[in-house]
């Protein structure tokens, strides 16, 4: 604990701290001043313990403290801190290039290095823009990629994302994301992929030329949106159809590659399909500001220097975390892991829903889960207060978690957190659930959330 905080608490540093903070810079959801980190366990200021099912809106899959990453870390820092690669070359970038370009789909591809997973998103648009001299881009509601212009105008997550701003980047249409839970009555997967990719065409029948289109860039897992998969059958069809009018198929795997849903990257997940672009960032450092762009090296090569230079990209310090990661990724089996307690954790959830009947769809693709409350299983009316009940009941009881679209529980913890976390975590979970329908939580009043 530091000194000052025994003289003030939680409560009174962050108040403090609202009178220098921008509003626009953080979501609010509870008093947590986070001292410490190890693994899956999170230290308050005061010295308490908490289970943390978010790690860093995954950007620590490999656990906090990561005994390599912290090496790694140690060991560049002492060598060299920084000098830009935007005119000369080190060796941790030239390694972690070289790693990520092997290690993304497809075998011929270049990276370049950013700061944040918005840069990056910034990045798909510029390369797919200049490789095939079109303009238009096409993404999803719901989606989050990001707070730069580019990046925010691809996102359609939160009217606070454009409110005051606009205009915004021009050329970006945004689809309807494939919603497998809330389904027409009797309706099949089949039949839900073919209704929502009517819904993707029919920009392109109307006022988007498809000859004009440049780029498709989708999460194959929507984060923000809600930890949804799309359906295979759908985005077979999308990228059909953009192989079919010389369109790029571009994933984010920001928030959903780097192991976290039990495969390198969430686009593994669907046979036959390989993206042109892949956005990734978060995890990759363990939070530490980097990102990268992998593409096919014809599209990467479309742009001449400097379109995509920034000063502090690919920090070398950043680099060996990043490379200290991956190491980690394979020696703890981290994939693996997640497969295997994501599916624990699913058969856990989905026993709960049968007490909890506000449990209205259990979503899990490794240790990626999104857990829908709601009014009534049958209407499906999201229930965001109830789900800010359960969060905060959770943390009053030593357990980190946030919503998604108000309603739904994010559970995104550290890979490496193990079984006895995980049970104490879902025992919370139990009793935060049954306190909230009772009505027993006192939190404070005003906004939890987005
Ligand atoms: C899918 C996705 N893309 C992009 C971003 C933006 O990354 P950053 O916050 O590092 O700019 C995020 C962040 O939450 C994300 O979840």
């Amino acid at each position: 604990m530091t000194a000052e905080a025994h003289h003030l608490d939680a409560h009174q540093l962050i108040a403090r701290e609202a009178h220098y903070l921008a509003t626009a810079a953080r979501i609010n959801y509870y008093d947590l001043i986070i001292d410490h980190a190890h693994g899956a366990v999170l230290t308050d200021v005061a010295g308490n313990d908490y289970i943390d099912l978010l790690a860093s809106a995954s950007a620590i899959n490999v656990g906090h403290t990561n005994a390599r990453v912290v090496r790694a870390i140690q060991n560049q820092a002492e060598k060299l801190i920084h000098y830009t690669p935007a005119y000369f070359h080190h060796q941790p970038e030239q390694q972690l290039a070289e790693r990520l370009s092997k290690l993304a789909p497809g075998d011929d591809n270049e990276v370049a290095f950013g700061n944040s997973g918005s840069d990056a998103n910034d990045a798909i648009i510029k390369f797919s823009r200049a490789y095939t001299g079109r303009q238009y881009i096409v993404s999803y509601m719901d989606a989050y990629h990001g707070s730069t212009y580019g990046s925010m105008t691809l996102s359609g997550v939160s009217l606070n994302m454009a409110r005051k701003m606009g205009p915004m980047l021009p050329g970006v249409v945004h689809v309807p994301y494939p919603d497998l839970y809330r389904r027409l009555p009797g309706e099949s997967e089949h039949e839900l992929s073919l209704r929502y990719f009517a819904a993707f065409k029919a920009p392109f029948d109307s006022y988007l030329p498809v000859d004009e289109t440049a780029c498709v860039l989708i999460e194959p897992i929507q984060g923000d949106g809600g930890i949804r998969k799309a359906p295979t059958e759908y985005i077979q069809l999308v990228y059909q159809f953009c192989h079919d009018h010389g369109i790029l198929f571009a994933v984010d795997e920001v928030n959903q590659g780097m192991g976290r849903t039990g495969k390198m990257w969430s686009i593994e997940h669907f046979p036959g399909v390989q993206p042109d672009l892949m956005s990734v960032g978060k995890s990759l450092a363990s939070g530490m500001p980097l990102s990268a762009v992998i593409g096919r090296r014809d599209v990467m090569e479309s742009l001449a220097a400097p379109a995509h230079v920034f000063t502090t990209s690919a920090n070398p310090v950043c680099c060996a975390a990043s490379l200290a990661t991956l190491d980690a990724l394979a020696a703890e089996d981290l994939l693996h892991k997640s497969i295997v307690d994501g599916a624990y954790v699913k058969q856990r959830f989905l026993a709960l829903q049968q007490r909890h009947p506000k449990i209205g769809d259990v979503r899990l693709y490794g240790l990626d889960g999104g857990i829908e409350l709601v009014k009534d299983p049958t209407t499906k009316e999201p229930d965001p207060e109830f789900a800010s009940d359960v969060i905060y009941e959770a943390f009053q009881h030593g357990v980190v978690m946030i919503t998604l679209k108000g309603n739904i529980l994010r559970f995104q913890p550290p890979l490496v957190i193990t079984r006895l976390q995980l049970d104490r975590a879902l025992m919370v979970i139990d009793h935060a659930l049954t306190a909230a329908e009772q009505g027993q939580v006192q939190r404070p009043t005003g906004k939890i959330g987005w």
